[in-house]
């Protein structure tokens, strides 16, 4: 299940800084050292992608691995990858599963969505020449039945076959490994307990999810 806590703080919670907690020499006890130049631990690092960051710039910036020789950029790469593959697979705990109730089960997906601006809208046209491939966020999907589009409102082609306007979208944060298994299947899972439909439109470093303008505060609601 994801959740959205930090539509509210996530991003500030997820700085160590910000809490008060300080990352790197002497936090983790004896915790491998990953980054000798700042002192980073394997467990800083941990900590941090538990806290939300899922990217290399992420995890520096909370960390501050990397930050010198950047020798040990690659080692924190392959931590961040391995975390957030356990974290997108189902908790496995055996017998005490299945004794607990579903509403008790603790999140097993965790991941930042970014509102974009403005609205957008979802159509469907004949002349290829009419998309600004200029305008951020747009995607084209070109099959043998349909040339459909997905962009801001405004920069709609004049001429349309058919069009759903009233869409607000949301980017998943951070770069998402091929590998990463369950993304839209956890999203859109909550979404639906939130009883908001979606369309999902996924680009090759991550996913996007639309809602409809009036379902858009639903999204972040408390459950
Ligand atoms: S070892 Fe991490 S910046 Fe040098």
């Amino acid at each position: 299940m994801v959740s959205f806590e930090w539509v509210s703080g996530q991003v500030r919670a997820r700085d160590p800084r910000v809490k008060g907690e300080k990352m790197g020499k002497g936090k983790a006890g004896k915790s491998k050292t990953v980054c000798s130049c700042c002192g980073v631990t394997e467990a800083d690092i941990k900590r941090a992608i538990a806290d939300g960051a899922t990217t290399y710039k992420q995890v520096k910036k909370a960390t501050g691995a990397g930050s010198k020789c950047g020798d040990c950029k690659d080692d924190v790469k392959k931590i961040i990858k391995r975390e957030l593959a356990k974290m997108s697979e189902p908790e496995d705990k055996g017998d005490a599963v299945k004794k607990e109730e579903p509403s008790k089960k603790k999140d097993r997906f965790k991941f930042e969505l970014e509102p974009l601006e403005g609205e957008f809208t979802v159509c469907k046209v004949q002349d290829p020449s009419a998309i600004d491939l200029s305008v951020p966020f747009t995607f084209v999907a070109k099959t043998d039945t349909e040339l459909s589009l997905v962009c801001p409102t405004g920069k709609v082609p004049a001429e349309t076959v058919a069009r759903e306007d009233g869409w607000r979208a949301l980017r998943v944060a951070g770069i998402l490994e091929f590998s990463l298994i369950g993304v839209l299947e956890a999203i859109t899972h909550d979404l639906a307990k939130r009883g908001v439909s979606c369309f999902a439109v996924s680009t090759y470093d991550t996913d996007y999810v639309l809602v409809k303008s009036e379902d858009f505060d639903r999204v972040f609601a408390e459950e």
